[in-house]
């Protein structure tokens, strides 16, 4: 009985664990990680370690997504303007993707113009879009 108890208790943890997993992390937890690598990717531009600036861009390129809740909620906030919330996340994606690209090839002039792109990219979206989903995807 006893350890027929430790087994359920086992597999309570994990199914809350993948329900975890599937939920995915919040918006804002998506967005601080993205602030850290924005850091990362400057202090890698200002030493011109392209290594370090490759792998932070990378790190923005790929960055996580929500999970399928936040999503939902996100969705009905935005209404139709999810298509230009979702275009202006693929902006930043191709422009990261691009940064990582000129970085691997050395081309400072290239990096520093995509690195302008990439924050304008960051920014748009934030005095559009912040203000309508601040607080409500926590
Ligand atoms: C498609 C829209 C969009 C793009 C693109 C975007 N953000 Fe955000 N960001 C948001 C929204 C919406 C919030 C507010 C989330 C909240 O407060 O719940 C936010 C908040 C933030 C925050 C504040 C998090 C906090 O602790 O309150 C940081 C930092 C951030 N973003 C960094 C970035 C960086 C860096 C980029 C570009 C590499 C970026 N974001 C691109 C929509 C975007």
């Amino acid at each position: 009985m006893k350890r027929l108890s430790v087994w359920v208790a086992i597999m309570v943890l994990a199914a809350g664990a993948a329900a975890a997993t599937a939920e995915g992390p919040t918006l804002r937890t998506v967005m601080r990680q993205l602030g850290a690598d924005l850091h990362a990717l400057v202090d890698a531009i200002m030493v011109g370690d392209y290594e370090a600036a490759a792998r932070a861009a990378g790190a923005i390129a790929d960055h996580a997504h929500v999970g399928a809740g936040e999503r939902a909620r996100i969705q009905k906030i935005l209404g139709p303007d999810m298509k230009t919330f979702k275009a202006l996340d693929t902006r930043v994606h191709d422009t990261a993707v691009a940064l990582r690209k000129a970085a691997r090839e050395r081309d400072t002039e290239a990096v520093v113009q995509r690195f302008g792109e990439l924050v304008h990219g960051c920014t748009e979206c934030h005095s559009g879009m912040r203000d309508r989903l601040r607080g409500a995807t926590r």
